[in-house]
C-alpha cells in the first residue's frame, strides 16, 4: 500500500472513520488506507457476510473495527450505527458517503422505481449519513468525503439515475460546504475514473470493452482502488486543512471530454495539420 510508503503510519491514530458501503470495492479500499495509517474503522452495509470478511481485512491491518449491518436508505438504522461506532472508536472524523447502486440501462425502459432505488440509495442515503452524522463531526470539527462518478458532470448513455444521483451528490457536498463551514466541517467528493476489480466495473464494462476503454485515459491504465483511497487520506488530512467544496477528479485524464475526441481519430488529425 503505497499511503505507508509515504506518509506517516500514525497520521490517523486516534481518529475514527465512518465508511457507508465499506464492506467491498472503492469503499473497502478507502476503508484500507485508513486503517493503514493507523485509523479505527467503522463500516455499514446491507450485507452481513460482506461486512465480516471487510472487518477481518481491516483488523488485519491493525484496525479497531465496528461493522453494522444498516442500509444507508433507512435514517433510522444510520443513526443507530453511527451512535454504536461512537460508543465503540469514539466520535467520527471522517465520513465517507460511499453507498451506491448502478445498472446499465436506457432511459425508455426503466421503471419509476428502478430510477427511484438509485437516488434513494445514492443521493438520499448520502444526505441521510451526513445529516446523521453531523454533532459528531461538529463536535470533532471532521470532514465528508462523498464518493460520486464522472456521470455527475459527463453525461453517459444508459445511466440517467445515477448521473442524476451523483450531481445531486455534488451539488449537495456544495451546500454543505457553505452551510458547515463555520462548524470546521469540511465537505468535498471524489470522481473515481474506471477502477479495476469493483462491481461497478462490472456492471458498466464487459472484457470485449476494456482495451478500449483504456486506450481512452490518457494515463493509459485502470484506476485501483489505492488510488482512491489515497486521495481520500490527502483530504481527509491536515494537508487539506483549507480545501471544501471542491471535486476532486481521480481517473487518469478520462472524463476530459477532450481525451475522447483524441482517442476517437482527432490525434491523427491533428498530427496531420502539426506536421
Ligand atoms: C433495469 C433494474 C435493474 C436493471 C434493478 N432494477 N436492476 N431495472 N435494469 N439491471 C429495478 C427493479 O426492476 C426495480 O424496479 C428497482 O430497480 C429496484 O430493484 P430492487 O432489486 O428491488 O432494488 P434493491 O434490492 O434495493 O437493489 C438496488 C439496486 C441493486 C441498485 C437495484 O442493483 C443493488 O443493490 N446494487 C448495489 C450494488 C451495486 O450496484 N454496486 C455497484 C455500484 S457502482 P421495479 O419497477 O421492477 O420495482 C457505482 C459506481 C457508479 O455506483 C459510477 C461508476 C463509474
Amino acid at each position: 500500500m503505497l499511503v505507508t510508503r509515504y506518509l506517516a503510519k500514525d497520521l490517523f491514530n486516534g481518529k475514527t472513520v465512518f465508511v457507508t458501503g465499506g464492506g467491498s470495492g472503492i469503499n473497502l479500499g478507502v476503508a484500507k488506507n485508513f486503517a493503514a495509517l493507523g485509523a479505527n474503522v467503522a463500516i455499514c452495509g446491507r450485507t452481513r457476510e460482506k461486512l465480516n470478511a471487510a472487518a477481518a481485512e481491516l483488523s488485519a491491518l491493525g484496525a479497531k473495527v465496528c461493522a453494522v449491518a444498516a442500509d444507508v436508505r433507512e435514517f433510522g438504522a444510520l443513526e443507530k450505527a453511527f451512535a454504536r461506532s461512537a460508543a465503540e472508536l469514539g466520535p467520527m472524523d471522517v465520513l465517507v458517503c460511499g453507498a451506491a447502486g448502478n445498472f446499465l440501462v436506457p432511459a425508455e425502459t426503466l421503471s419509476p422505481n428502478g430510477f427511484k432505488s438509485v437516488i434513494d440509495i445514492d443521493l438520499l442515503g448520502s444526505f441521510n449519513a451526513s445529516r446523521a452524522s453531523f454533532e459528531q463531526l461538529r463536535a470533532t470539527k471532521g470532514t465528508i468525503i462523498y464518493i460520486s462518478a464522472g456521470m455527475a458532470y459527463m453525461p453517459h448513455a444508459f445511466q440517467v439515475h445515477v448521473g442524476a444521483a451523483k450531481a445531486g451528490i455534488d451539488m449537495m457536498m456544495k451546500n454543505l460546504a457553505i452551510e458547515w463551514g463555520r462548524h470546521g466541517v469540511r465537505t468535498n467528493s471524489i470522481v473515481p475514473g474506471p477502477i479495476e476489480g469493483t462491481e461497478g466495473m462490472k456492471r458498466l464494462s464487459g472484457e470485449a470493452q476494456l482495451a478500449k476503454l483504456i486506450n481512452g485515459i490518457p494515463l493509459k491504465r485502470m484506476g485501483t482502488v489505492d488510488d482512491i483511497g489515497q486521495a481520500a487520506v490527502f483530504l481527509a488530512s491536515p494537508l487539506a486543512a483549507y480545501i471544501s467544496g471542491c471535486v476532486m477528479v481521480v481517473d487518469g485524464g478520462q472524463n476530459l471530454a477532450g481525451s475522447a475526441l483524441f482517442n476517437m481519430g482527432a490525434e491523427q488529425m491533428l498530427r496531420a495539420q502539426v506536421g
